[in-house]
């Protein structure tokens, strides 16, 4: 697959080595091509470096790897998306979206929707931390990728990358249910940071039955 990655971050580069390694084409975007050029030769594979319009253009998967402050001008940079499979991985917190009773009524994935015009999102990768992406086996249990989006074919596209990883992928509905997952972004801060359990934590959805 072609996987476009906006943002040369902690995320963006890991996700991107990983995919590379499992032979996606990568193509890193930054707001200094020049970084993303030298991340993607880094990364010692096929990949390329450029700027986030170029990796809209490029990839047939693109995931948002940028924090939340700065999603809606990198979707702006980005230029025309319309048509575009797009991976919020945003770990929002609900202060940002106006306190969490309004949070409930909305989602940072609903608002990326609304500013990515005509683009397919899909919300996911935002559950985990970058530590783990490398040893998502714990024990005898993978670990859980939450998604949600409106689009089968957006959806059937990132779940495979979520397997090539190595998740147990979990499809929680439609963006609309952004707002159940995105707290557990937030949850995960809360234990790997405020109550000191660190960042080799991820969350597990555990099932007697395979969900169809
Ligand atoms: N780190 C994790 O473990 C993890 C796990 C799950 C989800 N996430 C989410 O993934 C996103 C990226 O996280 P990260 O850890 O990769 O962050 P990071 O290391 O700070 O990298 C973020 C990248 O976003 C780009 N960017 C675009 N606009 C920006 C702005 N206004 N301010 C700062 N950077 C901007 C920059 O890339 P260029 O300079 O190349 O444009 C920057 O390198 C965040 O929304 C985070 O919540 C992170």
């Amino acid at each position: 697959m072609k996987v476009g990655i906006i943002g040369t971050g902690k995320l963006g580069s890991a996700l991107g080595k990983i995919w590379a390694e499992k032979g996606h084409m990568i193509m890193f975007g930054s707001r200094d091509p020049q970084k993303a050029k030298n991340l993607a030769s880094s990364i010692g594979s096929d990949a390329s470096g450029g700027t986030y319009e170029e990796v809209a253009k490029f990839g047939d998967v693109i995931i948002l790897a940028v924090p939340w402050s700065g999603a809606k001008e990198s979707l702006k940079t980005a230029g025309d998306l319309d048509g575009k499979i797009i991976v919020d991985s945003t770990t929002t917190a609900a202060p940002h979206l106006g306190g969490p009773l309004k949070a409930r009524t909305t989602s940072a994935a609903e608002k990326i929707a609304k500013w990515a015009v005509g683009a397919k999102i899909i919300k996911a990768v935002h559950t985990i931390g970058v530590e783990s992406l490398n040893k998502l086996q714990f024990g005898s249990q993978q670990a859980s990728l939450f998604i949600c989006g409106d689009y089968f074919d957006a959806k059937s596209k990132v779940k495979q990358l979520g397997l090539d990883i190595g998740f147990d992928v979990i499809d929680v509905g439609p963006l609309t249910n952004a707002r159940l997952i995105e707290p557990l972004g937030m949850l995960w801060i809360e234990l790997a940071y405020k109550q000191g359990m660190g960042t080799d934590i991820a969350f597990k959805l555990l099932r007697r039955r395979k969900a169809k």
